[in-house]
């Protein structure tokens, strides 16, 4: 299995369908993209930077205006991975021009290639529109976070049948209306080995179980940075307890007068 990936587009992505599962991470700022360009086929500005960067409680206050400020950012990383940027609670969901407006924004102003909208039943119409217009777009279906108000929480999908039936359906409008990939958020195995089934674009789970055809992160989960993270995160390292390491060595080491030293100290060569 080669580590190192190759650029991919949207119809590269749409055609690895049932093959060797895509990799993707989120990434918000140029130095954490550098990294995650080099392992992974697709980099996601997740509109989760309003969580786990800017301390929001969801991602609903998120604004156009700090998508484009990440995005940019992460661009100035990514040499080659295909990169996704989310549309924001709000910037789509009154109908397919102002879905349009906001999307080629998005990809003006960041250089991104795609962006991805959480894809209820009700905007099928939208994400044909864009997709018409030469924007590609990722769908997300299943838990919706942008839908954390009229859901009552962060919940996973799939528990009767008619959320089962919903999140079909959602896939399949999302799927028949142009979407290149599909995200799959929180639910069951079963549930998303039916929608993997019935849909012809690739899905790319995020709690979701290995049924799928390809899986993300949040970046800050994997790495271990956030003080809390759902059941489905594997914490790939503990960011947090090094940092924090890092930082009571900083400071028992000023408060000690011992940093800095000598070394790190310019000295005046007297000329
Ligand atoms: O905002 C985000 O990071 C996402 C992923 C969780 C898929 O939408």
């Amino acid at each position: 299995m080669t580590e190192a990936t190759k650029a991919l587009s949207a119809p590269d992505i749409y055609a690895r369908k049932g093959g060797t599962p895509l990799v993707v991470l989120t990434a918000y700022t140029t130095p954490m993209a550098q990294i995650v360009d080099e392992y992974c086929d697709i980099v996601l500005v997740g509109d989760s930077l309003g969580n786990v960067v800017h301390g929001l409680p969801n991602t609903l206050g998120v604004t156009m205006d700090m998508m484009i400020l990440h995005a940019k950012a992460v661009m100035r990383g990514v040499k080659k991975a295909f990169v996704v940027v989310d549309m924001p609670f709000g910037s789509y969901e009154s109908g397919p021009i102002e879905a349009y407006q906001n999307a080629v924004r998005l990809i003006k102003e960041t250089g991104a290639s795609a962006v991805k909208l959480e894809s209820g039943q009700a905007v099928a119409e939208t994400i044909r529109f864009l997709v018409d217009r030469g924007i590609p777009v990722m769908g997300h279906v299943g838990l919706r976070p942008q839908a954390v108000n009229s859901d009552g929480g962060f919940k996973a999908k799939g528990r009767t049948q008619s959320e089962r039936d919903i999140a079909i359906d959602e896939a399949i409008k999302t799927d028949e209306a142009g979407a290149f990939a599909i995200v799959i958020e929180g639910v069951a195995e079963d549930l998303a080995a039916d929608i993997t089934r019935a849909v012809k674009a690739p899905t790319i789970g995020i709690g979701a179980s290995k049924s799928c055809d390809g899986q993300v992160l949040v970046l800050d989960d994997m790495l271990g940075l956030m003080d809390w993270s759902p059941k489905f995160v594997r914490r790939y390292a503990d960011l947090r307890g090094i940092v924090s390491e890092a930082v009571k060595s900083y400071a028992h080491d000023v408060r000690a007068r011992r940093f800095p030293s000598e070394k790190e100290t310019y000295q005046v060569k007297v000329k």
